[in-house]
């Protein structure tokens, strides 16, 4: 008997960098029965795209991917140059033919250790509510992240079309997303996958604050206790951490990019969500 299978997560894989194409080509199951969630980022080019999740979805059991905003851009070197929604599809059929559970699917149930769980992969976007201290609008938040200089590439290479704005794209993901969440929240607990923190709160360390306009949205705020999550993983970010909300453990499990992880000295992986390596505690 082989050792029991887990829940693992991890995001932000960036794959245009080769030591990033190295260390995804490492990654393997402990378990033939693993699940991989896959938080987002995963990179920009659609060729880049189908190459990680072709690889991780012949190793893994399942592999379960939401978008990050990376793979949302649409780099003008890239021969698929489809944009926003059309994009997002693309990407979808993508997954389906390579068996990956994207956000459009049914929400697939965690019968393994430490479930049941449902896990529910969320494509949510941002709204540009997560406003820097005395800015009280879009707009004013807006003028000063370009004040200083703290502009997301998203601004310039994250289309929302059909939509006229992100946050009318994340507006209308949100809600779609609701109902889907309430059709499951008489059953076992979730686990809420997602590329964005459902709560401001971990953006509070970022180096440069105005940054957490592209962060999230305050929609979300209550997602982990109104859908009694058992934990809530994100990315984005590329702050790997966990801190706890409400006693629900958020997990940050992103790789981020070479220069990041590099100076940590070890090489990043994956994360076990479940069963749960270590007791949650508050802190
Ligand atoms: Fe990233
Ligand atoms: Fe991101």
């Amino acid at each position: 008997m082989g050792p029991a299978p887990s829940l693992l997560a991890i995001s932000d894989l960036h794959v245009r960098y080769a030591e990033n194409r190295r260390l995804v080509e490492g990654l393997r199951p402990r378990s033939s029965g693993d699940w991989l969630l896959v938080a987002g980022d995963v990179g920009e080019y659609v060729a880049d795209v189908a190459w990680a999740l072709r690889l991780l979805s012949a190793r893994f059991a399942k592999v379960v991917w939401t978008p990050g905003n990376h793979e949302l851009w649409t780099p003008p070197d890239d021969p698929v140059c489809l944009r926003g929604q059309a994009r997002y599809e693309h990407l979808v059929t993508l997954c389906r033919d390579l068996g990956v559970t994207t956000p459009e699917d049914p929400y697939p149930l965690w019968d393994g250790p430490g479930g049941p769980v449902t896990i529910a992969p969320l494509f949510l976007l941002y709204d540009y509510t997560f406003r820097p201290d005395g800015t009280f609008t879009k707009e004013a938040a807006l003028a000063r992240a370009y004040d200083v200089g703290v502009v997301c590439s998203d601004e310039f290479l994250l289309h929302p079309d059909p939509y006229p704005t992100r946050d009318a794209w994340c507006h209308a993901r949100v809600r779609q997303t609701v109902t889907r969440l309430a059709a499951v929240a008489d059953g076992p607990p979730t686990v809420l996958v997602n590329h964005y923190p459902l709560v401001r709160d971990p953006t509070r360390v970022l180096r440069h604050p105005e940054f957490a306009l592209w962060c999230g949205t305050d929609l979300t705020a209550d997602w982990h206790r109104r859908f009694h999550a058992a934990a809530a993983v994100y990315g984005h970010l590329h702050i790997p951490r966990t801190t706890v909300h409400d006693g629900v453990p958020f997990e940050e499990v992103s790789v981020g990019y070479p220069r990041e992880w590099r100076p940590r000295g070890s090489q990043p992986g994956y994360r076990q969500i479940l069963p749960p390596a270590q007791p949650t505690r508050s802190r």
